[in-house]
């Protein structure tokens, strides 16, 4: 089965082909970042427009690019949840035009699943169970994937994403927008022990996080620094505040998958590319005998492949969108988008 996927929730236009879930046959991004580095951060407007500027041409070349036609394709699959609204807007209603002129199956995806899914392009072998640790720009989460389209959260962040975190942390040491790949590449060679950050604990609730108390310490940090002139060793401040939110996630994932009794474990999102969260994780799965798939930084950001990949899997289920089918700011990754209706074409 050929899936024409498509990903707009955020700040980047994505279109993929992938077949049975597993093989891409084509993956283009087209990032906004430049234009969004201007602010500091995402404008929701600007996203949407520049979205519909460019879809039209991230489709033809996802399709060329697979070496399919048209015909070959079988259902049109698109993020739908969570978002910036109007950008996932663009996305959606794309995809279900275009799968209502194909007269083929419009499939919508949840982005934390598609996150997920991306392990499934990685690894061929690998299927649920798993734990997976979901951290993105959006979004921290602990998820117990127990199938594929069942998801349950064990953990999550009460405040900030971790990538909020650091792109935070970022903008105030100077870095362009988005700024944790920035970061992570500035904290080689850094010493992580010269700059103590906290670490917060959620009282009753083991696997939930926390970044807002470490965003402030940062923030006070670089500001009082500043004030009194003192210059701050950059390369050892992005160490340390990269060990900060690794202690924040990796110790929690790693009480969950003992308390839960997983053997496999998983990393998903943006900031599953961090050097040193990745690093960590990798000690920790070898102490505890589990498995762990961490997948290339290139399926670790948005990207339409992902999306492809877990509409197939969602498709499997009979979660088939509707042509009525909205868009949502915010949606649980455990809920799925509903079966078939009436009004659903299908081939
Ligand atoms: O998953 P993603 O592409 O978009 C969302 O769904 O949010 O994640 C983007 C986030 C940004 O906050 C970005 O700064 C962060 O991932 N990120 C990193 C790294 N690469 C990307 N954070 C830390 N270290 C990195 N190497
Ligand atoms: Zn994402």
């Amino acid at each position: 089965m050929n899936i024409l996927a498509f990903e707009s929730s955020c700040d980047e236009t994505a279109a993929a082909v992938v077949h049975n879930g597993r093989r891409v046959l084509s993956d283009v991004v087209s990032s906004q970042a430049d234009i969004h580095a201007l602010y500091g951060g995402v404008v929701p407007e600007i996203a949407s427009r520049r979205h519909l500027e460019v879809i039209c041409a991230m489709a033809d070349k996802a399709l060329e690019k697979s070496g399919l036609s048209r015909r070959d394709i079988d259902a049109v699959a698109a993020t739908a949840a969570p978002g910036l609204i109007g950008a996932l807007l663009v996305g959606l209603n794309f995809a279900k035009s275009a799968a209502f002129a194909l007269g083929i199956p419009f499939i919508p995806v949840h982005h934390i699943r598609a996150h997920v899914a991306a392990n499934y392009i990685a690894f061929p072998e690998l299927s649920p169970p798993f734990l997976c640790l979901v951290i993105s720009g959006g979004h921290s989460l602990i998820a117990a994937v127990r199938d594929y389209t069942e998801i349950e959260i064990v953990g999550a962040s009460r405040d900030d994403a971790a990538g909020e975190a650091f792109d935070k942390c970022a903008r105030l040491m100077g870095l362009p927008y988005p700024g944790g790949a920035a970061l992570d590449a500035l904290s080689a060679g850094g010493d992580d022990l010269k700059y103590p950050l906290p670490c917060a604990n959620v009282s009753g609730a083991p696997y939930d996080f926390s970044f807002s108390g470490l965003k402030t310490a940062a923030v006070n940090l670089i500001h009082n620094s500043a004030q009194k002139n003192i210059p701050l060793d950059m390369p050892s401040l992005a160490a340390s505040f990269s060990k900060a939110v690794s202690d924040e996630l990796v110790p929690r994932f790693c009480g969950a998958a003992r308390e839960y009794g997983f053997e496999t474990l998983c990393v998903a999102g943006g900031v599953a590319a961090n050097s040193r969260i990745r690093r960590d994780l990798t000690a920790m799965a070898q102490k505890l005998g589990c498995g762990l798939f961490i997948p290339p930084v290139s399926l670790c950001g948005d990207n339409a492949a992902m999306v492809g990949a877990q509409a197939y899997y969602e498709f499997v289920k009979g979660h088939v969108g509707a042509t009525s089918q909205n868009a949502f700011a915010t949606m649980e990754p455990g809920i799925s988008f509903g079966a078939a209706k009436t009004d659903q074409v299908t081939k």
